[in-house]
């Protein structure tokens, strides 16, 4: 996938910086409630979830650790393809660990799905997913999800660390492309 001159025209905010501050703090907060005194492991998924992840990581403000993994779905454009690959491994064991899994978006389903059940097989002590955005509309593959941010209809979006081509994520809000 080409990491840049992506097509699409940037369209309307779906979801503002405040919106998301706001709702980031809420996930913190819950997520503090539910891990306190249990060190949990955030684990981002790469690349676009390090914004969300940054975020999320320092507003839980409990002890915790963080590393990242990256997968990617073959092919490129604005659907993911469905065989999803892993491109770049933990640098940690997460044996014995509570992982939190944190996605930038839920889609079908198959890349969060994908790195569930690879991730399941580690022996981590609990495994926990936390997606920013959920397109409730286009699920193909059931996957239970313990934090969600916002449930979006079934637009393409990017900003905050979502991408078309490579190009978008530094964006501060959440907004529509047409592509
Ligand atoms: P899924 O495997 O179909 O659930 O797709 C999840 C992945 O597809 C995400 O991690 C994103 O990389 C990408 N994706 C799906 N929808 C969007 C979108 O609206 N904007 C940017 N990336 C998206
Ligand atoms: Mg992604």
């Amino acid at each position: 996938m080409p990491e840049s001159g992506g097509a699409g025209r940037l369209g309307r905010t779906l979801i503002s910086r405040a919106e998301i501050a706001a709702r980031v703090a809420e996930l913190a907060h819950a997520i503090r409630l539910d891990y306190g005194g249990r060190l949990p492991l955030l684990v981002g998924v790469l690349k676009g979830a390090v914004v969300f992840t940054a975020d999320l990581f320092r507003a839980i403000a409990i002890p915790a650790g963080l590393d990242f993994m990256s997968v990617s779905s073959y092919g490129g454009g604005s659907r993911s393809s469905g065989v999803v690959r892993l491109a770049a491994d933990l640098s940690v064991s997460i044996e014995g660990r509570d992982v939190i899994v944190v996605e930038d978006i839920i889609d079908t389903g198959r890349t969060i799905g994908y790195l569930r059940r690879n991730l399941a097989t580690r022996h981590p002590r609990s495994l926990a997913l936390c997606v920013l955005l959920d397109k409730v509309a286009r699920r193909e593959v059931e996957v239970p999800v313990d934090y969600v941010g916002f449930a979006i209809p079934d637009e393409f979006v990017v900003g905050y660390g979502l991408d078309h081509n490579g190009l978008y994520r530094n964006l501060h809000d959440i907004s529509v492309l047409e592509v």
